[in-house]
């Protein structure tokens, strides 16, 4: 568990303000003594303390040469070497794509999201500029791609995922966002992302669904961003959808532009709970991963991160990071069973109130009715139940919340954290009176 000392270490200081909203929240319940308890923060998609023993041996038999620049922009060799297996394995890729010939896979070692800004840059060049706004379609609720996409130009739209279809995405309802697109003469289709394992809604996004998603962006010669940062967090006996895969099995038949607008993303931060290295895998065709990393990254980038990148190889070639990925699995499966449980047993919750999904490592619940009712029921809702209980949580939209999204009267709660964390923080909100009748 997460300690108050661990928290003031993270959060406490007099130097300029944080904007995060949940530091301002964390910063003042430390000041004020923490009186329910250490802070039980299940916003953000972090542990701070759980990161694999096997991966920390790793770390700690560095060579001396690592804490020096690393030679490739591609990430370190050893590093790409076992990263492209991992990538043919765990997509199982055999068969339906060629290393080398039709993708190659390099390292990122400032995370994802800054793979993500380059893909953005490297696209608006490819397109070129006909003075049309450049579009981003994208299932919301979602990941905050508007942050990084928005500051490059492009405006995000959403397809809305609803309780009422399960939070799953309609090929139907893609294709109407983007036909208003396509009737809206100074717009133009130019990204479409992909995010199977979805983060908030938990949902596994069916083949069929990717597919649809990747003709329909091949159709209009746009990118397409594949963002698989939860691909190996999912319950035991759910398949993971290989977004990679639908895509690569489709290029054969894609226009030649769309051979090459593509990326896809792997973080590693999620399943090994290391966040705080950067360090994520990047899929995409040899031309364009050349353009990426020798052309965009170099603006902003040289070549760090080789501690983090040697022990990273290491641990993926090492037998036991399988084994802990399928523990973990298994774990998560037990908190979603946990967790539904207890808010229909101690809080009140009607059946499906509790959205427990079956991939990532969240899950969504519905706001108390009272909630419901109010504006900004997400963020008065997790103010309250923070200030009564010292249990954080995060509006279904996550921070910095997008400016263009529609409300959903939902909370998202991160499930890293171990069980008797996740039954502490449902017994203090029983105790404080927060359940699905409370008022507001
Ligand atoms: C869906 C999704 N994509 C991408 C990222 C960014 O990950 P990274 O740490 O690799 O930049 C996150 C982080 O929370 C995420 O949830």
């Amino acid at each position: 568990m997460t300690t108050r000392a661990d928290f003031t270490a993270l959060v406490a200081d007099d130097i300029l303000p944080s904007r995060m909203p949940d530091v301002g929240l964390l910063r003042a319940y430390l000041a004020q003594g923490c009186r329910h308890g250490d802070p039980l923060c299940l916003s953000f998609g972090e542990t701070w303390n759980q990161v694999p023993a096997g991966l920390l041996d790793h770390l700690h038999e560095r060579p001396l040469y690592a804490h020096g620049y690393q030679l490739s922009m591609y990430g370190l060799p050893a590093l790409r070497q076992v990263a492209r297996d991992y990538v043919v394995d765990t997509h199982r890729l055999d068969g339906i794509a060629e290393p080398g010939r039709d993708f190659e896979v390099a390292a990122t070692w400032t995370g994802t999201r800054g793979a993500m800004f380059d893909f953005g840059r490297y696209l608006l060049d490819e397109l070129g500029s006909d003075g049309r706004t450049p579009i981003v379609v994208a299932a919301g609720p979602s990941w905050d791609y508007e942050g990084v996409f928005h500051s490059l130009g492009y405006q995000v739209r959403y397809l809305h995922l609803r309780p009422e279809t399960g939070f799953r995405p309609l090929a139907e309802e893609l294709q109407d966002v983007v036909d208003r697109v396509d009737s809206t003469p100074e717009e133009r289709l130019a990204m479409v992302v992909v995010n199977a394992q979805h983060n908030p809604t938990a949902v596994n996004w069916r083949p069929e669904f990717v597919a649809a998603a990747v003709d329909t962006a091949h159709r209009h010669g746009a990118g397409l961003l594949v963002d698989d940062a939860y691909f190996g967090v999912h319950d035991p006996e759910t398949e993971p959808t290989s977004a990679l895969r639908v895509l690569l099995s489709r290029l054969g038949a894609a226009p030649p532009n769309a051979r090459r607008r593509w990326l896809a993303v792997r973080s590693l931060g999620k399943q090994f709970h290391c966040n705080g290295w950067g360090l994520g895998l990047m899929t995409a065709e040899p031309a364009t991963l050349d353009l990426l990393v020798n052309r965009y990254r170099l603006h902003s980038s040289l070549m760090y991160g080789g501690v983090y990148q040697h022990a990273m190889a290491d641990w993926l070639d090492d037998p036991a990071s399988a084994v802990f990925l399928a523990e973990q699995c298994a774990e998560y499966a037990a908190k979603r069973r946990l967790v539904d449980r207890l808010f229909h047993g101690k809080l009140n919750y009607p059946a499906g109130a509790v959205h427990t999904g079956t991939c990532t490592s969240y899950l969504l619940f519905a706001l108390p009715e009272a909630y419901q009712r109010i504006p900004e029921g997400t963020v008065r809702f997790r103010d309250d139940t923070f200030a009564r209980t010292g249990v954080l949580f995060a509006p279904a939209w996550p921070w910095p919340y997008a400016p263009t999204g529609s409300p959903m009267p939902y909370m998202r709660m991160y499930l890293g954290p171990g069980q008797d964390s996740l039954t502490e923080a449902v017994h203090r909100m029983a105790q404080a009176g927060i359940d699905w009748q409370m008022q507001a």
